[in-house]
């Protein structure tokens, strides 16, 4: 609803499967006249503010289906289950093929009944229609597999169906995957065939994919992924039909977005995540206030709690799956709430409470806003983290609040102060190994190279293969240094809840990079032009100019045992409590301003 309300003229709605009979999946399910009431209500609500609805629709997600490790999904052909490789799938019978069009046409009538704009097919990224459409995944040897059209029989039968139910007039859109990116998946060739055989079946639109699970960050952008990621696929598919089409995939930034539609890439700009982390995304850009958009910072956050099972979430919005939960409401008793530190907890504490009308003043002992997230968006490849830290600071500057630079706050000082209310969001300290020699002049830490306070010579060595260590690696390596990861783990981001895309995509990154990676390692002792290592039992010595550390955070709570009932109410958020990510800091810093 929030994007009905914010100006989006058309709104896909999630996944809709048309039964379950097949698989048990935590997704939506439109499969009876019983669930048209609410799916009515919400479609009429979005038309009150002038928005379009469409509804996407799916037979199942065959061998990517989330089952568990124990029963085999139903899928095109015997292929391995995505998820539980081990499991060969159990391809699905004719009549089953069958049953499955039938009720696909049955839940898009659903819809339509419902007030539905459109539906569109979830042809794409390796689910069960695209399995069918794929030699990869179907090696039937019926009319469903084999030649592209016998591939084809699937969709094409759907579309057949839906048009019988829903009528001619009644949009179609087919969202479907260009290529795969992986051995053996889709061509381009064939991928631009695909697109002529949907508009040949009468499908009113396309929307353009591109990659699968195996590669998911081209589906399933990343902050590593550059602007319109999808877009040349997108330019392709347009040359080859007269329908329009809709492209996805990093077309958040408004400029980026309008450039693609002037240049004719594409007809229609279609917006994922960036929509999650600001529904009102078309409101400002239409009134140029671009500055004031809440930018995605492609963590995938929101992936994540969706494969948790979790409701959608959003790092950087905290009203995200809380709509009609959260309100920051004037306050009748406006307060006198003292801030420390200004990274993305303290900025959003600060920030909600003077909205309510708080009385709010933060201290930030750097002469510059942002914390942590100043090294986070050092690097080229993290420039959205960046704009979402542009974004911050700019409203923070619009806010009443008062912010103080270089001023770090000390015990007695905040005592003095006399606030209602201190709320700590003082992050987090980097970690330092007790090892020999560890403060030495060659030991550098990770935030103070990725900001240039530090500067390093040609060879370094990187302790901790987390995603700071990495991430400084490869910034460092774009720079032509020699770089080696030093990581104690056997493996890279040990203990980190990365999404699959952006860990792929990262390692991908390092693997193109020269980056040599010891894993299974331990840093020993720092001397004089290098350190020596521990490696799988055996000790070496590893020359280098200088030792960067990124091995973790501690949070310190010295400051907060020192205010305990010495001020009237104390609060910590984000990094302080316990090292973690921007999405606490920044929920955290607001749950501290909304409950005040
Ligand atoms: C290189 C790097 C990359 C990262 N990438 C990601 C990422 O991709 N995604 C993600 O979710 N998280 C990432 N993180 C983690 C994320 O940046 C932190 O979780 C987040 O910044 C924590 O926010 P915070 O406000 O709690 O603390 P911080 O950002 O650490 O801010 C604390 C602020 O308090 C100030 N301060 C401290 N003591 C005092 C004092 N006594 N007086 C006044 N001011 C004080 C500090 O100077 C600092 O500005 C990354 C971190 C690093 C270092
Ligand atoms: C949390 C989440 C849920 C998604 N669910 C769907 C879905 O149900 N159907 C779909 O076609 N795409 C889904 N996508 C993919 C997006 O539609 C889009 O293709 C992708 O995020 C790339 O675009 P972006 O860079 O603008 O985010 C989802 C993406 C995210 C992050
Ligand atoms: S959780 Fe991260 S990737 Fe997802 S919408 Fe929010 S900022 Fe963007």
């Amino acid at each position: 609803m929030e994007h009905a309300r914010g100006g989006f003229g058309l709104i896909v709605l999630a996944c809709n499967i048309a039964t379950d009979k097949y698989e048990t999946r935590p997704n939506n399910m439109l499969d009876s006249f019983h669930k048209v009431g609410r799916l009515e209500a919400l479609i009429d609500e979005c038309h009150q503010h002038g928005a379009k609805v469409c509804v996407q629709i799916s037979p199942g997600c065959g061998r990517m289906g989330y089952s568990d490790p124990n029963t085999p999904p139903y899928a095109a052909s015997a292929v391995p289950s995505c998820w539980f490789p081990d499991l060969i799938c159990k391809p699905f019978s004719i009549e089953q093929i069958h049953d499955l069009i039938k009720k696909i046409g049955y839940t898009a009538s659903l819809a339509k009944t419902a007030g539905a704009d459109a539906v569109e097919f979830q042809g794409y990224g390796g689910y069960l229609i695209d399995q069918f459409m794929t030699s990869l995944w179907n090696n039937r040897i019926d009319e469903y597999g084999g030649s592209l059209e016998n591939r084809m029989r699937f969709p094409l039968e759907m579309i057949k169906e839906v048009r019988n139910t829903c009528g001619n007039r009644f949009p179609i859109i087919f969202k479907f995957t260009v290529t795969h990116e992986i051995p053996e998946g889709r061509s381009m060739q064939e991928g631009l065939e695909v697109a002529k055989i949907l508009e040949k079946a009468g499908v009113d639109a396309l929307h353009v994919d591109h990659g699968s699970h195996e590669q998911y960050y081209y589906q399933i952008t990343t902050v590593y992924n550059h602007d319109a990621s999808k877009i040349h696929l997108c330019e392709m598919v347009k040359k080859e039909v007269a329908i329009p089409v809709f492209c996805d995939g990093k077309l958040g930034d408004p400029e980026i977005a309008e450039k693609a539609l002037q240049e004719g890439k594409t007809d229609f700009v279609a917006l994922g995540k960036q929509a999650i982390a600001d529904p009102e995304w078309p409101k400002k850009v239409k009134s140029g206030r671009y500055g004031e958009i809440r930018r995605c910072i492609y963590c995938n956050e929101c992936h994540l709690g969706m494969h948790q099972g979790k409701y959608l979430m959003c790092a950087v919005n905290p009203y995200c799956g809380h709509e009609k939960d959260y309100f920051l409401t004037a306050t009748d008793n406006p307060k006198n709430l003292l801030v420390i530190g200004g990274g993305p907890g303290g900025m959003e504490c600060a920030i909600d409470a003077a909205e309510r009308g708080h009385d709010v003043e933060l201290w930030e002992q750097r002469p510059l806003l942002g914390g942590n997230l100043t090294a986070a968006a050092a690097p080229r490849f993290k420039k959205d983290v960046g704009k979402y830290l542009d974004y911050m600071i700019g409203k923070l500057k619009r806010s009443n609040v008062r912010v103080r630079l270089s001023k770090p706050a000390e015990a007695e000082e905040i005592i003095a102060y006399d606030a209602d209310m201190v709320v700590l969001a003082v992050g987090a300290k980097p970690f330092f190994p007790p090892i020999p020699s560890i403060k030495g002049d060659n030991v550098k830490i990770a935030y103070n190279v990725l900001v240039g306070i530090e500067s390093v010579g040609e060879r370094i060595a990187v302790i901790g293969g987390g995603l700071v260590g990495c991430e400084t690696a490869l910034m460092l390596n774009a720079k032509g240094k020699d770089v080696t990861i030093i990581e104690m783990m056997g493996k890279l981001f040990p203990g980190e809840a990365l999404n699959r895309n952006n860990e792929q995509m990262l390692k991908r990154l390092l693997s193109e990079s020269s980056i040599k990676i010891y894993l299974g390692t331990q840093l020993y002792r720092v001397k004089k032009g290098g350190c020596i290592i521990n490696c799988q039992g055996t000790e070496e010595e590893l020359l280098c100019d200088d030792i960067v550390l990124a091995c973790g955070f501690k949070s310190d709570d010295s400051l907060e045992t020192q205010l305990i009932d010495k001020v009237r109410e104390l609060k910590t958020i984000g990094d302080c409590v316990s090292p973690r990510k921007v999405y606490t800091a920044v929920h955290e810093g607001f749950h501290a301003a909304r409950l005040l």
